[in-house]
């Protein structure tokens, strides 16, 4: 990345020695002479760097720092200053400037310093990228879905958004709970905190406690060293806590104690520790089930539904499938750069049929692979493979799920079938044909009659 820095001097000699002191560096450098051409230049160029002398015609450095910090207040500002109004620095520095060198200056101060602030601006310019990057990722915008069923989802998920409540997302796997909480974490207003996921099915329970509430060094064997749990490392976000059926009843119980006092402590510790997370859980399971037979808390079960939100599965709102489908499609097309192919209405047929166990993660899975199978303008329905029945291992399927299997998925047509059947009797008898016939239920003459007619 070429860096853009700006010079505000009005001594052209003061200007050409500065220059030529960061001559070294990868930089492009813009020149300005007065207060209002530097501000000029700043509002039209995309200036990484100002390095401004603080007495200038028409509009003085302070007046330029105090445009620059109100317009763009990640750019630093390096005030170059001569010596004995040191104090006039200082009020700059207490302005919003980065840092300053004072006149006549080493090479070596002025370069350091331009070095040091530019590393940082790289850094805010990096992290404010990602976050854009991020935001919009996540958005609520990027969550699909026209259905009744998900504009309703979408409206409550944006209400509940504004506040710190508790949210409980349950869904089938692949229904999309851990986008949906992302989303409503972006448009909190603890956007710029963490959100820390974690995913208590993955984690042992005997870790999972350790994992949430840190620990203090020698609390356990192994606790070499303190360690923050993630209620501390998500403070000032949202901590998402996903598969929550999936904690064991002891940590559940802590965890409410959580809930209840807004308080915790590491384990082996004593001190308490506020903790400042919004908290969001999901689950695939049916958690007034498990109420109901004991194996999760009734007590945290009202903690943590205060604000349920269900995503059904893709198959009760069949509606959303054409719209995911162009999305996702869109999405490949711009990943492997071609322009987007075209679903036969066949395919988007079949897609609005498909009984779609897997959910979006299955649809979105399908759709990559026809992509990629598709080398062309259009996506055919040899190009879709819906795999439902392969969940299953082939031995334990009857006949009308191999059926089934051949005629929608393989998409095979009857005559190959009979070819493939009569090829595969041929060949586990030796080309005996009447070990064939007999292995396919049909008298010798009738084997003959249909070889023939096959050309074999
Ligand atoms: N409405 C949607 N629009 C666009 N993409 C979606 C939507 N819902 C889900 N997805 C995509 O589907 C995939 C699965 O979503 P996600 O991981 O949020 O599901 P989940 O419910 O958390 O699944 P699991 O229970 O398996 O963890 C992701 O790639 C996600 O981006
Ligand atoms: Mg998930």
């Amino acid at each position: 990345m070429l860096t853009n820095v700006l010079i505000i001097e009005d001594e052209a000699r003061m200007r050409e020695v500065m220059i030529m002191l960061l001559s070294d560096m990868q930089i492009k450098i813009f020149e300005a002479a007065n207060g209002e051409e530097a501000i000029e230049i700043f509002d039209n160029q995309n200036i990484h760097l100002v390095i401004t002398d603080l007495k200038l015609p028409k509009r003085g450095g302070m007046e330029v720092l105090k445009h620059i910090k109100q317009s763009r207040p990640e750019v630093p500002v390096v005030i170059v200053t001569a010596f004995g109004s040191i104090d006039n620095a200082v009020t700059a520095i207490r302005e919003g400037a980065f840092d300053y060198v004072t006149k006549p200056f080493k090479e070596e101060r002025l370069q350091s310093c331009v070095k040091k602030a530019l590393q940082i601006s790289t850094l805010t310019y990096e992290v404010k990228h990602l976050r854009q990057e991020i935001e919009g990722k996540y958005n609520f915008n990027n969550i699909v879905g026209d259905s009744p069923e998900m504009c309703e989802i979408l409206r409550m998920a944006g209400e509940v958004s504004k506040t710190d409540t508790t949210v409980l997302i349950t869904g089938e796997s692949g229904t999309g709970k851990e986008l949906l909480s992302r989303a409503t974490h972006i448009n909190s207003s603890r956007s710029k905190g963490p959100f820390l996921p974690v995913n208590c099915a993955a984690i042992p329970a005997s870790l999972l406690e350790a994992e949430l509430f840190g620990y203090e060094r020698g609390a356990f064997t192994g606790a070499q060293q303190r360690k923050k749990g993630k209620f501390e490392i998500a403070s000032g976000g949202t901590l998402f806590l996903d598969e929550i059926g999936d904690m064991e009843l002891d940590v559940q119980a802590k965890f409410l104690r959580v809930l209840e006092s807004q308080e915790f402590e590491r384990l082996g510790g004593d001190k308490s520790i506020q903790a400042d997370v919004r908290i969001i859980t999901a689950t695939n399971k049916d958690l007034e089930k498990m109420v109901a037979d004991k194996s999760f808390r009734e007590d945290l079960y009202y903690r943590v539904s205060v604000f349920p939100i269900r995503i059904p599965p893709l198959r009760e709102r069949r509606d959303d499938i054409p719209l995911l489908s162009h999305h996702f499609i869109n999405e490949f097309s711009r990943a492997f750069g071609r322009k987007a192919p075209v679903l036969s209405d066949k395919v988007m047929e079949m897609l609005i049929n498909h009984p779609w166990k897997g959910n979006i993660r299955e649809l979105r899975n399908v759709l990559e692979r026809a992509m990629i199978l598709s080398k062309g303008d259009r996506i055919t329905r040899r190009h879709v493979v819906l795999n439902e029945t392969h969940e299953k291992p082939f031995s334990t399927m009857n006949i009308d799920q191999i059926v089934s299997l051949l005629i929608q998925d393989y998409r095979v047509g009857l005559e190959e079938i009979e070819t493939k059947c009569i090829k595969f009797a041929l060949e586990s008898s030796n080309h005996n044909v009447s070990r064939a016939a007999r292995m396919l239920g049909l008298s010798r003459a009738t084997l003959r009659y249909r070889l023939e007619k096959m050309g074999m």
